[in-house]
């Protein structure tokens, strides 16, 4: 099986690498890895910040393990050559839907989490955020008005195959897990969200046995940070989803600790750390790799069909928080290449 490695900027080789150093000692050779540079990186070497054959490479592999993107010496670039369009030009040209966005915390961090520790401790949820959609892909621009003055204006649109494609994904992950449901939109307001709920409910046919709510974006903020343990899997579009699932995983604890994968329909997916390139800690070796390589057991978990293997990062990430072991995102000073260590140790 081949993994395509994109470490991307900033912080991102420094937690990439650690994470290739797990993945090594719980794979051995059942992996094979090509490397190739995307963002700031990709700019830098090949003058985009998605080079074609970086793009060839994500498309050929089995998986993809991203890092991080985004550098501050790239901000007076054109938006298209940005390093921040690498991954909106992967999710659309690898056609990865499905966003999956786990928060929960370890019991060793309670004190970590912005909201009390026994509000935090029930954090159990995923979020399922559609990707490929809505008013991110919608027809934009800034038009002058009949009066003269200047109107921004995004489409927001979703048709039926759209919402019940990632609606099927919430069902099935709702299966997988404690079979509750909730899907979010604006209904009140939007009719994009009508429909959606609509096709969700027609959905929810195929599946008697999962728990189905719905409940309005505004009040779904709020209950996060209410009573996060009211949730187990959350559905929703690409703004909203955008928006709640940082909301939700800065609730189970730091930024360097939460993984994720983007899915296609054949469960082939990307996965990365939540967080960005973190240029104000690049170079340090502060960064937390804890992030990455909770994603790279997700990316056995989901695209690779290596449970076992998975299960077994995960514990020893549980572990080493255990042995005391925090980077300076929690609290610590242990630094990235020990954090790493201590996992190998207790693997
Ligand atoms: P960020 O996530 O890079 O950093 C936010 C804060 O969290 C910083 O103080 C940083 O030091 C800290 N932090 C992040 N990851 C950490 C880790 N693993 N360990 C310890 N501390 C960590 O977000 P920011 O500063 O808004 O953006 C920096 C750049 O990253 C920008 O260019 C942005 O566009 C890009 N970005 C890229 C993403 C991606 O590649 N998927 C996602 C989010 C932002
Ligand atoms: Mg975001």
């Amino acid at each position: 099986m081949l993994i395509a490695l994109l470490p991307g900027d900033g912080i991102g080789p420094e937690v990439i690498v650690e994470a290739r150093r797990v993945l090594d000692a719980v794979c051995g050779d059942a992996l094979a890895y090509e490397e190739a540079p995307v963002g700031a990186a990709g700019y830098r070497a090949e003058g985009h910040p998605l080079p074609p054959a970086t793009l060839a490479l994500a498309k050929r592999a089995d998986a993809v393990l991203f890092g991080a993107v985004g550098d501050p010496s790239c901000d007076g670039l054109e938006r298209h050559l940005r390093p921040e369009q690498a991954i909106l030009g992967l999710r659309k040209e690898l056609a990865l839907f499905a966003n999956l966005r786990p928060a929960k915390l370890f019991p060793e961090l309670a004190d970590a989490s912005a909201l009390r520790p026994e509000v935090a401790k029930a954090i159990d949820l995923m979020i399922v955020r559609e990707t490929n959609g809505d008013v991110y892909f919608g027809e934009k621009g800034i038009r002058t008005t009949p009066a003269g003055r200047r109107q921004g204006y995004d489409i927001m649109s979703y048709d039926e195959d759209e919402v019940a494609r990632i609606a099927r994904v919430g069902f099935e992950t709702a299966k997988a897990r404690r079979g509750k449901l909730c899907s979010v939109d604006k209904a009140n307001v939007l009719e994009t969200s009508q429909l959606w709920r609509d096709v969700v409910i027609e959905i929810a046919a195929d599946y008697p046995e999962i728990e189905l709510s719905h409940m309005y974006v505004d009040n779904a903020a709020m209950q996060l940070v209410r009573d996060p343990g009211q949730f187990d899997v959350i559905v929703t579009g690409n703004l909203f989803g955008d928006i709640l699932s940082d909301q939700a995983s800065m609730c189970a604890g730091s930024i360097g600790m939460l993984p994720s994968a983007t899915l296609d329909v054949n469960q082939k997916g990307l996965y990365e750390p939540i967080h960005g390139s973190a240029p104000d800690i690049a170079g340090q070796g502060k960064a937390n790799p804890l992030a990455t390589i909770l994603s790279a057991a997700m990316m056995l978990r989901y695209s690779l069909g290596k449970d076992a293997a998975a299960d077994r990062i995960e514990a020893a990430v549980a572990a080493a928080l255990a042995a005391g072991h925090r980077t300076a995102d929690l609290g610590g000073t242990t630094t990235t290449r020990d954090m790493a260590d201590a996992v190998l140790a207790a693997l």
